[in-house]
């Protein structure tokens, strides 16, 4: 299997700034060499180049739409080709604006080649904000509300078709933190939504046969990787911290259990902020788990 890198160095998703720094940390973290350990071809593509980040207030309920849009199209084009050549891509994020671009691309191609489409949201937040509902006017807070159809145009329409996903295309793993307009929203939306409260309720094992239940060989499987996904404690580097995460050995077995299908197609890492990491501890980890990710395994297993 081919692996593509593709960095894409935004914030300007976000309401605090340093994701755009999360591409290279990913790097100087041994993503590659980890990647070529595991017998993997690697091709590192660089990094996007985009539009900077104004960092002004928003408008109209988004904040730098147009940026946003600009970078989206970017990201979309880039993974869009590196699966049409039968590359796996995974995206260095850049902050989760990004899904709505990634996920679009990953849905034309299923569209095209007749695939069925799954995706493994990891995140502390739904991200199903709109203009109306959203607090903070920052679009990192709305990629799975624009896949579904409610959203900026350009957003909206990425995939070539509305809405690019429905209720049964994703599963959402980890989520703590939902806006009071947000949760109503996803609620009527339907979408599979494993919070925290289940986890703890039924385990990281159980919630995990759930969500990959019913895989078959037609299935490309996304993984959409928000670093906030993981406790605090030991993933401080993200700009959107939220107590009560799966802490390391719960979210090794999530990665694990992905990697066992393996259906495992394309994936976002993003989020990752190193402006407000310890010595690149939040890269490292998330190195790891990626690793677990790509079928790293203690022993061997029948
Ligand atoms: N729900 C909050 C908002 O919309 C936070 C979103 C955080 N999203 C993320 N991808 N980190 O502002
Ligand atoms: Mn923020
Ligand atoms: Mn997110
Ligand atoms: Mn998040």
């Amino acid at each position: 299997n081919k692996i593509s890198l593709i960095g894409v160095p935004t914030d300007v998703g976000a309401g605090h700034r340093g994701s755009s720094m999360g591409p290279e940390a990913l790097r100087v973290a041994g993503i590659t060499q980890m990647l070529e350990g595991m017998g993997l071809e690697v091709h590192d593509m660089g990094n996007l180049h985009g539009p900077a980040n104004p960092f002004t207030a928003p408008k109209d309920g988004y904040r730098h739409l147009n940026e946003v849009i600009q970078w989206n199209q970017l990201a979309h084009d880039a993974i869009y080709a590196e699966l049409k050549r039968g590359h796996l891509p995974i995206m260095l994020g850049g902050d989760h604006c990004l899904g709505a671009g990634s996920i679009s691309a990953v849905a034309r191609y299923c569209r095209e080649q007749g695939k069925e489409l799954r995706i493994i949201w990891l995140d502390a937040h739904t991200d199903f904000n709109t203009a109306e509902i959203t607090p903070s006017g920052n679009m990192h807070g709305m990629p799975v509300a624009c896949l579904f159809g409610h959203g900026p145009k350009e957003l909206v329409e990425m995939s070539g078709q509305v809405p690019a996903l429905a209720a049964k295309n994703i599963y959402q793993i980890g989520i703590r933190s939902v806006d009071e307009g947000e949760k109503q929203f996803i609620h009527q939306a339907g979408i599979n939504v494993f919070d925290m409260r289940y986890i703890d309720e039924v385990g990281m094992r159980q919630t995990m046969e759930k969500a990959l239940a019913g895989l078959n060989d037609n299935v490309h499987l996304h993984v959409s990787f928000d670093v906030d996904f993981l406790d605090p404690e030991i993933a401080p580097g993200v700009g959107t911290t939220v107590r009560g995460g799966p802490n390391y050995r719960e979210a090794q077995l999530c990665m694990e259990m992905i990697a066992d299908t393996g259906r495992m197609a394309s994936l976002d890492i993003v989020e990752l902020n190193p402006a407000l990491d310890v010595r690149n501890l939040t890269a490292n980890i998330a190195v790891e788990l990626v690793e677990s990710l790509f079928g790293k395994n203690t022993l061997v297993r029948p």
